[in-house]
């Protein structure tokens, strides 16, 4: 079998997590979640970094950060893993869905600044969604597959408004935006330590925040908010978020060799893009040219027409070869976990859910694996059953 995505572990990883087991400190205190820390503070060059469960707990920490309350809408791309809208209901706000660029997949810059200028009136210093009634408060841009966002655009328009906007960079560390890291390209910022992504703790995420107060904020409300740690004296609702030590041993040895699992999977997706784009029908999700992408997941978009089958043909077909590959998820407008259908609008989230399938990108992909699924692919274009 050849995975989507899998973790590549070796000996510092070992070594740190034995450390870990020597010394005891294997719960939710210790010297290697504060060393996690201060990787992402220095990594980011960011104000304060807090190590929690996960990302989708990063996303729900960093709404109340961004203070974004109850009945408040959220604007958030219909193309990505659900986790952000989720998280957007966690702190009982709506989520509002805007459309996919179609270059180069992400939320669309343009969809933005129309919902902003035609949907939207100014009242009272706030924003409000006309048709809904609703304050409007902020933007939650993801980095999907790892390809960063047009974030310039995006937090200028939002800033404009007053808007807040939380960067869910949970797919896209290691990756660059004009010469900037992703995960503090906007005001807050939130990365993901889950197995299937580029390093991993096992599971985990990092908040990412300009502030200190906000560090010291988010540090609070992971660890049950306690108001006096001794008396246990709580005064709000706080939660048990908290990374554990066995787990950032883990993922500081991972990220210690971020840049290497990028070199790696960018070569992956230079071989992919180089190959395939010989053949008819199949086009390789392209880099903008602000972008530098950690291509956490390399992707394929296929024209039918020409390629002769489309991609859930091909995703079967190569499963019987021991290839896993994986469509883009179901555009959140169409999920039944909400209600925005809107059957009359032609959404590019759908064209690219019905068109792009993800294909093996671990960093341990070999080099002969990889070929001879490059030659299936060209193989198997305009094939019978
Ligand atoms: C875009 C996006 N947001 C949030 C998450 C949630 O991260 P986690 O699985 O660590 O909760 C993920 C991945 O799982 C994701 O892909």
């Amino acid at each position: 079998m050849i995975p989507l995505s899998e973790p590549m572990l070796g000996e510092l990883e070992s070594k740190y997590v034995q450390e870990c087991i020597d010394s005891g400190w294997v719960s939710s205190a210790g010297p290697f979640v504060s060393r996690l820390e201060e990787w992402a503070r220095t990594r980011f060059a960011a104000a304060g970094a807090v190590a929690v469960a996960s990302g989708t707990a990063a996303l729900h920490i960093a709404l109340l950060l961004a203070g974004v309350r109850p009945g408040d809408e959220v604007l958030v791309p219909t193309l990505t893993f659900i986790a952000p809208a989720y998280a957007v209901r966690y702190v009982g706000a709506h989520p509002v869905f805007l459309d996919a660029d179609p270059l180069y997949w992400q939320l669309d810059p343009s969809a933005l600044a129309t919902f902003l200028d035609d949907s939207c009136d100014a009242e009272s210093g706030r924003l409000v969604n006309r048709s809904s009634g609703r304050p409007v408060t902020a933007v939650l841009p993801v980095n999907v597959l790892g390809h960063p966002c047009d974030m310039d655009r995006i937090v200028g328009l939002a800033h404009d408004r007053g808007l807040v906007v939380v960067e869910d960079a949970t797919e896209s560390l290691g990756s660059l935006y004009k010469e900037r890291p992703a995960g503090l390209l906007a005001d807050i910022g939130c990365l993901s330590l889950n197995g299937n992504k580029i390093v991993t703790a096992g599971g985990g995420g990092l908040i990412i925040v300009r502030d200190e107060g906000q560090a010291r904020r988010a540090a609070y409300l992971t660890t049950q908010a306690k108001h006096d740690p001794l008396e246990y004296v709580h005064t709000e609702l706080g939660y048990n978020y908290r990374l554990t030590n066995l787990q950032a041993a883990l993922g500081l040895a991972q990220v210690e060799r971020l840049d290497e699992f990028v070199l790696a999977r960018r070569s992956i997706a230079a071989r992919y893009a180089q190959a395939l784009s010989q053949v008819p029908g199949i086009e390789f999700m392209p880099e903008a040219s602000w972008a530098t992408t950690n291509r956490w997941l390399s992707a394929i978009r296929i024209d039918q027409a020409e390629y002769g089958r489309d991609s859930r043909w091909l995703m079967r077909r190569l499963a019987t070869e021991g290839v896993q590959t994986r469509p883009l998820w179901q555009p959140l407008h169409r999920s039944p976990a909400f209600e925005t259908r809107d059957p009359q609008r032609q959404w590019v989230a759908d064209r690219l859910n019905r068109d792009a399938l993800c294909l093996p990108s671990s960093a341990s992909l070999t080099w002969g694996d990889q070929a001879r699924l490059i030659e299936s692919i060209t193989a198997l274009r305009g094939a019978r059953d």
